[in-house]
């Protein structure tokens, strides 16, 4: 089964190629590199002894991704390709509706044309929005979120809802990821931000090597256990083996038509200073930190009830907060400098 993988090169889509071919999956990697290197591919490769076959281009571009459903015979899709951060969002909204809305429309648009009807969309637990209580389920309602990513990825989850109502060949999964950490065990691959890293663990892990003098920890003052935010952190080895778990669910549900949402977390909410604890155990050192106001946006806590992926899926998060922490500090003592090095 060949299955073409959108943002491929990136982060999530790295570590999920390589759980694909140890799967027996074929992939094609489709990616504008605006993110990522090929460098991460190349990396699978050595890791799996096996080959992918890689396009550069962008999702906007129709005539080449219909060069590519030309090329090769695509079963489904696995579309990670996207702008993800937050804060930049707010300062540029328009890339933000182009890239992720638009190019998710014409992605669909091109796989309609060639009948691929098997599609797997990086959703987000922001799409829960402001209103929703935690722990966060598949059943409520699609949210309000803060951001423009976010705002997003409800706006992709809602034009799946309709296309699927017009095309009733579409087979959609949703997996609404929480929030993924660690790198391949190997310390091969791993997450490798462009300029200062919007999330917490890339920078804890840059502090660590002397790249950063300090952590910011917005916030000490939330309704939480010591004042600071939590969050559902998953593996993303764990993560990659949920889209694998996806595809034999779409592949042994024959009959399934539709759009179906999975949350993909542990279940467990995990405060900043808390993975602060873990990272400094994990490196037998300490990190320096200061204590920063709020930042907007940010909800104090929420984490996933995961139980319909546990059950329907037959998937779970395996791996602890340890090896979330010893994976991510083998993967940035191994390349400081990320794929650059
Ligand atoms: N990392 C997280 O915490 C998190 C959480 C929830 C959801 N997600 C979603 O998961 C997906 C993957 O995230 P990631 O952390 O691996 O990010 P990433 O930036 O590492 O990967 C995204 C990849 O998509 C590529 N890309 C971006 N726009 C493109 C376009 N127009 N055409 C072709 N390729 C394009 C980038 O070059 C990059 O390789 C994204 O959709 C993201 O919104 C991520």
């Amino acid at each position: 089964m060949q299955v073409l993988v959108t943002g491929g090169a990136g982060y999530i889509g790295s570590h999920t190629v390589l759980s694909l071919l140890t799967h027996n999956y074929d992939v094609v990697v489709y990616d504008n590199l605006s993110n990522s290197s090929v460098e991460s591919i190349a990396r699978v490769e050595k890791l799996t002894g096996k080959s992918v076959s890689f396009v550069e281009g962008d999702i906007c571009d129709k005539a080449k991704l219909s060069d590519v459903f030309e090329q090769f015979n695509i079963d489904a899709v696995i579309h990670f390709a996207a702008l993800k951060a937050v804060g930049e969002s707010a300062q540029i909204p328009l890339s933000y509706y182009q890239n992720n809305v638009h190019g998710s429309v014409c992605l669909l648009e091109v796989m309609q044309q060639y009948n691929v009807h098997n599609f797997i969309f990086s959703s987000s637990a922001t799409v829960y929005g402001e209103e929703n209580d935690v722990p966060y389920v598949e059943t409520m309602k699609l949210g309000t979120p803060s951001s423009p990513y976010g705002a997003s990825k409800v706006m992709v989850e809602r034009v799946l809802a309709d296309f699927a109502l017009s095309d009733t060949n579409f087979r959609g999964v949703s997996l609404r990821y929480f929030n993924p950490i660690g790198a391949h065990e190997s310390g091969d691959i791993g997450e490798d931000p462009k300029g200062i890293p919007n999330n917490l663990l890339p920078y804890v892990a840059q502090v660590a090597v002397g790249k950063r003098d300090k952590l910011s920890i917005f916030g000490d003052d939330y309704p939480t256990a010591d004042g600071s935010c939590e969050r559902d952190y998953l593996h993303v080895m764990d993560l990659a083996q949920g889209h694998v778990a996806a595809l034999d669910w779409l592949n042994s549900n024959n009959e399934f038509r539709g759009v179906e949402a999975f949350n993909l977390g542990t279940g467990n909410g995990v405060s900043v200073f808390a993975i602060v604890k873990a990272f400094e155990q994990a490196i037998n050192n300490s990190i320096a930190f200061e204590v920063s106001p709020r930042r907007a946006g940010d909800l104090p806590a929420f984490w996933a009830n995961a139980t319909k992926a546990n059950n329907e899926l037959n998937w779970q998060a395996s791996r602890s907060l340890e090896q979330m922490m010893s994976d991510t500090w083998r993967w940035q003592l191994n390349n400081p400098d990320g794929y650059q090095a």
